[in-house]
């Protein structure tokens, strides 16, 4: 496969994929109960997708909760009209209350999310795990497919030079960001440790209440194995992917990267890594 093009877009990096229906996602209509889930690629998007649609249909039976992921809760950058008959996008046709996944940088999110008050949910991932992930997703992946070796990929995510841009940039855009608006903003690492706490910070933020066997019931369909082992959360139904080369639902761990980083390849991270995070409270643990 040809490496897509990546290019400068409006201060990040980008692959056209994202970037054709630009002028859409840029005047995008947001409603007011509209969830966000938000976030850099690669660190439990699909994850914390999955938990909040099921809190919605346990909610709401009526709910449609068996058809993929990537359609009950569609990914705003790839909602295009093309995709759909009548002028009309996916996000259109999708009933209230919506989700709706995105890995814009703050900076991007189209304006009528933050002029509806829009609740949004951002799960960000230590940068050495996310990386790793980022790494095995691009080989496996035909829209972004721009692997090449673990050096030179690695290399590149330093730089920033990924589809959607900067790690650095995007964990700190949102987590100053939280400050004035409804931002809840969850880290991988947390949700392994203790998935029970951080569903109850989802329900807290969202005024939901859960019962206790619905909250076990979301505990347990979210796990690592149940998800991956569903052709609902898995992607396996997704012909962008090539599930041989790796599978979506890789590992799903906290650690993973000390597999791929040399010792060397660790010491220049960490240096340039707080160059990058200087002057920031946001923390991440690489290790639980
Ligand atoms: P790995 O590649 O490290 O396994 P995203 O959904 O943002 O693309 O993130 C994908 C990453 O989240 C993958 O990481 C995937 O395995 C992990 N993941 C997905 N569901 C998970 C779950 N229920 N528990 C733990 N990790 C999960």
């Amino acid at each position: 496969e040809e490496r897509p093009e990546l290019f400068p877009f409006r201060g990040i990096h980008m692959v056209h994929y994202f970037t054709d229906n630009w002028d859409q996602v840029e005047a995008f209509q947001a409603r007011p109960d509209d969830v966000v889930v938000a976030s850099y690629p690669k660190t439990g998007t699909t994850w914390v997708s999955q938990i909040v649609d099921l809190m919605y249909c346990l909610d709401d039976p009526s709910r449609v909760h068996r058809a993929p992921i990537y359609e009950r809760v569609p990914f705003l950058e790839m909602s295009k009209t093309e995709d759909f008959e009548a002028g009309t996008t996916i996000l259109d046709a999708t009933p209230s209350p919506r989700l709706i996944k995105t890995h814009l940088p703050v900076q991007l999110i189209p304006q009528s999310f933050w002029d509806n008050n829009c609740k949004i949910i951002y799960t960000a991932r230590n940068a050495k795990d996310t990386a790793v992930s980022y790494f095995h997703f691009s080989r496996m992946n035909k829209i972004q497919s721009r692997a090449g070796t673990w050096p030179t990929f690695l290399e590149e995510f330093i730089n920033g030079e990924m589809v959607f841009g900067s790690w650095y940039d995007h964990v700190r855009g949102w987590w100053d960001k939280k400050e004035s608006q409804p931002i809840l903003y969850l880290l991988y690492e947390d949700l392994k440790e203790n998935l029970p706490r951080e569903i109850d910070k989802i329900c807290r933020f969202l005024g939901r209440e859960l019962s206790v066997a619905d909250k076990q019931k979301v505990v347990s369909q979210t796990s690592f194995d149940v998800m991956k082992s569903s052709p609902m959360a898995n992607y396996s139904t997704c012909s962008a992917m090539d599930h041989k080369v790796s599978p979506f639902m890789r590992k799903g761990q906290v650690g993973d990267w000390k597999n791929h980083f040399t010792v060397v390849q660790n010491e220049r991270f960490d240096e340039d890594y707080k160059r990058k995070m200087e002057g920031t409270t946001l923390m991440f643990r690489t290790d639980i």
